[in-house]
C-alpha cells in the first residue's frame, strides 16, 4: 500500500487501514520515514498502545517501541537479538492478548530476512474433519517459559529461582482453542508450536499432548522446508512498515544466519474488540 501518511491521515483513513489490515491480515505501508515517536504516535492512532513486559526489550527513548537488534551501541546492547525464531502470536502467553502487531524494520539484512506467516483460519479450514471434532469446545494452554530469554540481570542467578519468577509473572494461561473473530468473523485455530504447552476440554480435564502434536502437524509447523500450503514469507524493504492481525496470523523471525546488523522496532496495539469472547467453539 503506496501513500499512506500518518502524519496527515485522518481518523477515517485510519478506520480504513485497519479494516483492510483485517481483511487481508496483514498490509505493507510502503516509503515509511518515521522516527520512533512518530512510529508510537501511530500505533495511538490504531489502539492502545500496550509496552512489552520486559524492560530490557524497550527503546531507550521510546518504551512502547520493543526492539529487536543484533546491533551494539559502542559497549550497550540495545534491544534483544534474535527474537521470534519459532512459530507464535505476540503476547499469546498472556491473558489479554493485543489485536494489531506493527513492525517497522530498521536496519534489514541482505541474506536470509523477513517473517513465515501462517494465516490460522485458512489452517482451520484445512483441518481433516476428525480433528476439526476433536479440538471443538477444548481450550489450549500457553506459557513464555520455553522461550523466556534470560536477562543480564539474571547472570549467577539459580535457574530454578528463574523459573519459578517466569511461572509467577506469566503463569500459564487458557484460551478458546476456536474462537470467532470478532471482526472477520472467522474461525481462529489459536495454537503456536512455541507458546503452546497443552490443551483441555471443556470441563478443564487435561488433554493428551498427541492432540497439540497433531495441530502443529497439520498446519504446517513441523514444516522444517517452509514450503508448505499456507507458510509464507514476507521480505520487507527499507521504508515499509507491516501491520497485521495478531489474531489471524501466526509467525516466525527468519533470521540471517551472517554476521549481517539487523534492527526492528515493534509496537503493538488493543484494538477496539475483546480479544475474543472467550466462548470456545
Ligand atoms: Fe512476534
Amino acid at each position: 500500500m503506496r501513500g499512506f501518511d500518518p502524519a496527515t491521515a485522518s481518523d477515517d483513513d485510519f478506520a480504513a487501514l485497519k479494516n483492510g489490515v483485517y481483511e487481508h491480515k496483514i498490509l505493507i505501508l510502503k516509503g515509511q520515514a518515521l522516527a520512533p515517536s512518530a512510529f508510537v504516535e501511530m500505533g495511538r492512532r490504531m489502539g492502545r498502545v500496550e509496552a512489552y513486559y520486559e524492560p530490557m526489550y524497550h527503546h531507550p527513548e521510546e518504551p512502547d517501541i520493543f526492539v529487536s537488534s543484533n546491533v551494539s551501541d559502542g559497549d550497550k546492547q540495545i534491544g534483544v537479538p534474535k527474537t521470534g525464531k519459532f512459530w507464535h502470536a505476540d503476547y499469546q502467553f498472556m491473558p489479554k492478548p493485543f489485536g494489531l502487531t506493527l513492525i517497522y524494520p530498521q536496519v534489514i539484512p541482505a541474506k536470509n530476512r523477513g517473517t513465515y506467516y501462517i494465516d490460522m483460519t485458512q489452517a482451520y479450514q484445512r483441518l481433516p474433519e476428525d480433528l476439526k471434532r476433536e479440538i471443538a469446545g477444548t481450550r489450549t494452554l500457553f506459557s513464555v517459559r520455553r522461550y523466556f530469554k534470560i536477562r543480564p540481570s539474571d547472570v549467577y542467578r539459580p535457574l530454578g529461582e528463574l523459573t519459578e519468577e517466569v511461572e509467577r509473572k506469566t503463569p500459564t494461561v487458557a484460551h478458546p482453542t476456536l474462537f470467532k473473530h470478532p471482526v472477520t468473523g472467522a474461525t481462529v485455530l489459536y495454537n503456536s508450536e512455541g507458546f503452546t504447552v497443552g490443551m483441555e476440554d471443556a470441563d478443564g480435564n487435561r488433554l493428551d499432548d498427541s492432540l497439540m502434536q497433531r495441530v502443529f502437524e497439520e498446519t504446517g509447523q513441523h514444516d522444517s522446508s517452509f514450503s508448505g500450503p499456507g507458510i509464507h514469507l514476507v521480505t520487507p524493504e527499507q521504508g515499509d512498515l507491516l501491520i497485521w492481525d495478531n489474531r489471524a496470523l501466526i509467525h516466525r523471525a527468519l533470521h540471517t544466519s551472517t554476521p549481517e546488523p539487523t534492527v526492528s522496532f515493534r509496537v503493538t496495539v488493543h484494538d477496539d474488540f475483546p480479544f475474543h469472547d472467550d466462548q470456545p467453539l
